[in-house]
């Protein structure tokens, strides 16, 4: 091992400041008085049995022990508010100097009332929205006494293969940027220490959403330039937003494990960065660079982890096994801890915990403060916004003048369809289901069918739902991947549609009724090869507590569909990783519709494409229908020619051409035509949600920023260069409305 033994004067360097603040000084008093032990016990996370158990081998210890020590900083999952209340009271009246527990939980995209999954969040394209079902996530899990969410993940992913994308925003950095600032407003407030706001995190720091071949934990490699232009700006802005804390990541980056990585740890996030908050680790990832192979025992781990300044460990207890050998034999510094273990004592006096350690929580308080009629009612309006209308011949949907629906599929009564992966303490049998959904809002019309399960045959299902289908005016044929194919841990080599799903949706079309299909999904999935087989298609996502009652809204026409993807969706599983904001490449596709296999090949195309499959998705990024149609015009570059340093404001007219109200994302791209490095063929750089009534017409406006256009320039500079720009304005990234400007 390298000797690492850091002076003060560099330890001072770390926290950037001269000037102390209340907390620091707190803090600093406190730990004058700590033992060791205690210092590092604060710096160890443990888990409780209860919750959910991420890692193969979470620390068998005796918690309550480890509590009356004053060896524990932080517990993450325990899951009712009297066990907190419990445990906090052992901190508080049985540990020598008293410290409080920081409880933490997952808390992803709701806590009892659950929201649509994050990548359905995404397509709402409201960040207000956002924000607030952030808040009220934080407002249930405060009064249980939870006080740290392990939430935003600012992950950046195009690969659908790669389970987690449901908790990110999808494949754009910008669009992941501003979700990510939604919800560390949302869940911080403006008061960390008020009792209804509980601490951020931004996760997987860093680059966890570009594992090999989309497996989880997969090897990410990257050039630093892809990683800054691509992948750091959502960690970066939710950092700049104030997140209190950052959590690591499982996988190695440039071939060192994140967790013990002092490029990214230390020069990157905290003197680059500038983030003056704490560091936690992924579950067990610390110990698991043993398995990574750079440490030779888990010694060598809480070393690695140490020197990079990764202050909390979650759940491997390396810490609280080696550090002190570590400090005897001279290779980590007893500074060193002071300054990890003042950290995490900043958050804590920040939260108000050394005030009142209770504050959070409280059984009564709990139930008082959830399931909240107007949280549900606004969990239904959220999910309402996120769901994305991919297709809708003859306006199959929505469904006016109907007298028999045909439900069928194998999520139509399934609570746990409607939830998705990382429930917090949502419970699926209070989420409304499609079919109580339906039922509620056409009484009497609907027959409900299942036809198959999600991967099997049911005996007799096809005949079943093709009979319901016959007896029907329409066939809502509800079909997907179930909640728990989504998340950590649920990579998958196809994103299409499961074999027997299909069969059920070919029988119900060979009826010759109409078909709508409602996707139930945590990912984009390959739809090409069944597409024809719907007249509509409803991406429902994972909806949350209240997705039935939301596709009965849109299913009927009460409201109009307004998501738009967040998310590419390809035609097959071959064109995966799929973005809109690709490289142009020496040799762009000459195929817009590229041959069949019988072509008799003279010459291959000696460009950028497949032999038999368009480049393009089948569904782009930004795209979504609604039940009206807009018409975007009138673009104006109101500046076209600035200096660098300069604003450029970009407008464009939005009419609802059609015959309804409705709600358009108008949203503005841009191409840097000549750089020196290599740009995108198009990068979002604004949007904007704008509701219309028919005939009625709007101005967008968008200012362009140096920040907009800046980007990891030859020189690795983050800065903007002169040029030439195209911009386009419209409601998906296949905007055809274009205008131009140079900066000079
Ligand atoms: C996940 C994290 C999560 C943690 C705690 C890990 O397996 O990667 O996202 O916050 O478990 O539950």
């Amino acid at each position: 091992m390298k000797k690492i033994v850091l002076t003060v004067a560099v330890v001072l360097s770390i926290c950037g400041c001269s000037e102390r603040t209340e907390a620091e000084k707190f803090a600093d008093e406190l730990i004058s008085k700590m033992t060791l032990r205690e210092k590092i016990g604060q710096m160890s996370q443990f888990v409780t049995s209860t919750g959910v158990v991420t890692g193969p081998e979470g620390e068998k210890m005796n918690i309550e022990q480890l509590v009356k020590a004053g060896e524990v900083g932080s517990i993450l999952n325990i899951t009712t508010p009297e066990g907190i209340e419990k445990m906090q009271r052992l901190a508080v009246d049985s540990s020598r100097l008293g410290i409080p527990i920081l409880f933490g939980h997952d808390i992803i995209h709701g806590c009892k009332v659950i929201f649509p999954i994050n990548l359905a969040c995404a397509c709402t394209w409201n960040t207000e929205a956002v924000k607030e079902s952030a808040r009220i996530a934080a407002a249930e899990a405060s009064a249980m006494g939870i006080a740290w969410t392990f939430s935003p993940m600012c992950d950046v992913s195009a690969d659908p293969r790669w389970g987690r994308v449901s908790e990110g925003s999808g494949e754009d950095p910008y669009l992941g940027a501003k979700m990510s600032v939604a919800m560390v407003e949302g869940y911080q407030g403006k008061d960390l220490s008020d009792s209804s706001t509980i601490l951020a995190c931004v996760k997987h720091f860093v680059a966890y959403g570009a594992p090999e071949a989309g497996r989880d934990y997969n090897t990410v490699d990257m050039s630093e330039r892809m990683f800054r232009d691509r992948y750091l700006p959502p960690y970066k802005a939710a950092i700049n937003a104030g997140a209190g804390t950052v959590m690591t990541a499982f996988n190695d980056f440039d071939a060192i494990p994140v967790s013990g990585n002092r490029k990214i740890l230390k020069d990157l996030l905290r003197d680059e960065l500038g983030f003056d908050g704490f560091v936690v680790s992924d579950y067990n990832s610390v110990r698991e660079m043993v398995r990574h192979g750079v440490a030779k025992d888990e010694k060598e781990a809480a070393y690695k982890a140490l020197s990079a300044y990764l202050d909390m460990e979650m759940t491997s207890g390396t810490y609280l096994n080696n550090v002190e050998s570590l400090i005897k034999e001279g290779l980590i510094s007893e500074d060193m801890i002071n300054q990890m273990c003042r950290n995490i004592l900043v958050a804590k006096y920040e939260l108000g915990l050394f005030d009142d350690p209770f504050r959070y929580g409280g059984a009564e308080r709990f139930r008082k403060s959830i399931y909240k009629e107007k949280d549900l009612e606004f969990a239904r309006a959220v999910a309402r916004e996120s769901m994305v209308l991919l297709k809708n011949e003859n306006k199959v949907l929505p469904l006016h003048g109907i007298e028999r629906i045909a439900l069928i599929g194998p999520y139509i009564s399934c609570g746990e369809a409607m939830l998705g992966s990382w429930i917090g303490f949502g419970e699926k049998d209070r989420a409304v289901t499609i079919e109580q959904g339906l039922k509620n809002r056409f009484p009497g019309k609907v027959t409900a069918v299942k036809g198959c399960d999600p991967y099997q045959h049911l005996n007799g299902g096809m005949a079943e739902a093709v009979r319901a289908a016959r007896n029907a005016d329409v066939a809502v044929v509800t079909l997907g991947l179930p909640g728990n194919i989504s998340g950590e841990s649920a990579s998958l080599v196809t994103v299409e549609i499961p074999g027997v799903q299909k069969e059920l949706l070919a029988a119900v079309k060979a009826t010759g009724k109409p078909v709508v299909l409602l996707l139930v999904t945590g990912r984009a999935m390959a739809l090409e090869s069944m597409e024809n087989l719907a007249d509509a298609i409803l991406v429902v996502w994972h909806p949350g507590t209240m997705g039935g009652t939301a596709v009965a809204d849109l299913v009927s026409g009460d409201f109009s569909p307004s998501g738009h993807l967040a998310m590419s969706f390809p035609r097959c599983d071959g064109q995966i990783p799929i973005r809109y904001n690709h490289k142009n490449t020496g040799r762009p596709s000459k195929w817009k519709v590229p041959p069949t296999p019988t072509h008799k090949f003279g010459n291959k195309p000696y460009s950028s494409c497949y032999m038999f499959t368009p480049n393009t998705p089948l569904y782009p990024f930004g795209y979504g229908l609604s039940y009206t149609e807009f018409e975007y015009d009138r673009i104006e570059v109101v500046n076209p020619e600035v200096a660098m340093g300069e604003n450029v404001v970009i407008r464009a007219r939005v009419t609802n051409v059609g015959d309804s109200e409705g709600v358009t994302v108008a949203q503005l791209y841009m191409r840097d035509l000549v750089a020196s490095t290599t740009r995108p063929v198009r990068e979002l750089k604004g949007f904007e949600r704008v509701a219309l009534a028919p005939g009625q017409s709007a101005t967008v406006e968008f200012t362009l920023t140096a920040e907009d256009m800046a980007f990891c320039r030859e020189d690795m500079q983050y800065a903007q260069e002169p040029g030439d720009f195209k911009v386009w304005v419209g409601d998906s990234s296949d905007a055809s409305l274009e205008g131009c400007f140079t900066v000079k």
